[in-house]
């Protein structure tokens, strides 16, 4: 086989690149390591910035989120038993948009599907080669037979665990990473939200926040102790927990009923550098984690293929490498903002178990400084809404 772009990944990233190019007329093959009907029943982030929305559109895979998709003008802080509104719209004049990464990883699906591009699920032993050369290929086997894929280039969009870091040397990358002594414990349950808008509670006991998906289906998150074992954890325990860290009156509102899933994840602050390797490039996940706090992790998938795309089209249009040379440095200057901003918003809602009183003061007055300041609450809405790319 042969292509202009290998994507390793049906991911976000690996998706949304495979529009932006195929409306630009390059021909890419996704190669997917799992079945589609795994891929979309994983359960990941909710949160939509603008830019993210106007690429999907822009691709036209924006039809079902703009139907479904519940748009938010702001969200809200709990602390010291008071919720306090950010008022994203009126301090940014922009809004985020709910709508799940399992629905617009469907959407994407769909949209290549029907215009025959192709990516072949469960492909197996991926390998990279040569992409220090000028004639990158992969290899891969499927249904049992080995098959190789020749091409330009390669786009690393397999996330966190996949192969195309792991095929980089490590002395040719910088690894920068921090981790957090706690996990976030998350249920989704078809209940209505308790409030219409998302609530992040930062209270004594420890971080909690309050998502969505819809109208009726609703997305709860507790802070828990980085090896929590989940069998610890029916459901009751989960919702009496969850009252704990809520004010009274969000206690008393929340709806409860049994979960559809509950999962814990990890919180990691990572990035590698650089993010392009000869003729292969990193996106995504694969290059770089954000606790979920911030909500940022697909939002940056989406920038870095927005960066990618265009200096793919540019190569591949003009003759030009200058896109491609740029590429790295410009995708981690907008990832190294939002890694600084998913470690702040981490850093000042949750309880660190080593936190001396000192440190609870701090973010307790942190806290009330951003509540009385419309400078702060600013400088998060932007943040939270999306830096320009
Ligand atoms: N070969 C082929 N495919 C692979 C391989 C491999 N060796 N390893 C992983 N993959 C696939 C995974 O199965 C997955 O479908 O690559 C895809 C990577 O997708 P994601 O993990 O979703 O990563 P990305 O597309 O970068 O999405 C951004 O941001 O909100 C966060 O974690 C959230 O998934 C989200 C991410
Ligand atoms: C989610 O709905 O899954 C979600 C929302 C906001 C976040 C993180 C996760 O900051």
């Amino acid at each position: 086989m042969r292509t202009q772009v290998a994507i390793i990944g049906s991911g976000p990233a690996g998706l949304l690149l495979g529009q932006l190019l195929h409306g630009a007329g390059i021909d890419a093959v996704i190669l997917e390591r799992q079945s589609r009907d795994y891929v979309l029943s994983r359960i990941r982030a909710g949160v939509l910035e603008d830019g993210t929305v106007r690429l999907l559109d822009a691709v036209g895979a924006g039809a079902r989120l703009h139907a479904e998709g519940l748009p938010h003008d702001g969200f809200e802080l709990l602390f010291g038993g008071r919720r306090h509104r950010i008022d994203l719209q009126r301090l940014t004049g922009r809004r985020v948009t709910i709508y799940g990464q399992t629905e617009m990883t469907r959407d994407l699906m769909d949209l290549r599907a029907s215009e025959g591009a192709a990516t072949v699920f469960e492909a197996k032993d991926v390998a990279l080669h040569d992409f220090d050369g000028s004639k990158p290929s992969v290899t891969f086997t499927k249904d049992g037979v080995a098959q190789r894929l020749d091409c330009e280039f390669i786009a690393g969009c397999d996330g966190y665990h996949g192969i195309s870091r792991a095929s980089v040397p490590g002395s040719a990358m910088q690894i920068f990473e921090r981790g957090y002594p706690f996990g976030w414990l998350g249920i989704l349950a078809d209940v209505p939200p308790v409030s219409h808008e998302l609530i992040y509670a930062g209270e004594e006991r420890g971080f909690a926040l309050c998502s969505m998906r819809s109208q009726s289906r609703s997305r709860y998150y507790v802070q828990c102790a980085a090896d929590e074992d989940i069998a610890n954890w029916p459901d009751e325990r989960f919702w009496d927990e969850l009252r704990l860290r809520l004010d009274p009156a969000t206690a008393e509102a929340l709806v409860t009923g049994p979960s559809i899933e509950k999962s814990i994840a990890p919180l990691r602050s990572f990035v590698a550098e650089p993010m392009r390797f000869g003729r292969l490039f990193l996106a995504g996940d694969a290059a770089h984690i954000v606790p979920p706090t911030g909500a940022k992790g697909l939002n940056l998938a989406a920038s870095d293929v927005h960066y990618l795309s265009q200096a793919l089209i540019d190569y591949f249009g003009e003759r030009s490498s200058a896109g491609i040379d740029a590429y790295s440095a410009k995708a981690l200057a907008r990832v190294w903002k939002a890694e600084r901003f998913s470690w702040w918003l981490t850093s000042l809602m949750h309880h660190f178990p080593q936190d001396s009183a000192f440190g609870r003061r701090i973010q307790r007055a942190e806290l009330d400084y951003l509540a009385g300041s419309d400078h702060a609450m600013a400088a998060l809405a932007e943040n939270y809404v999306g830096l320009p790319y």
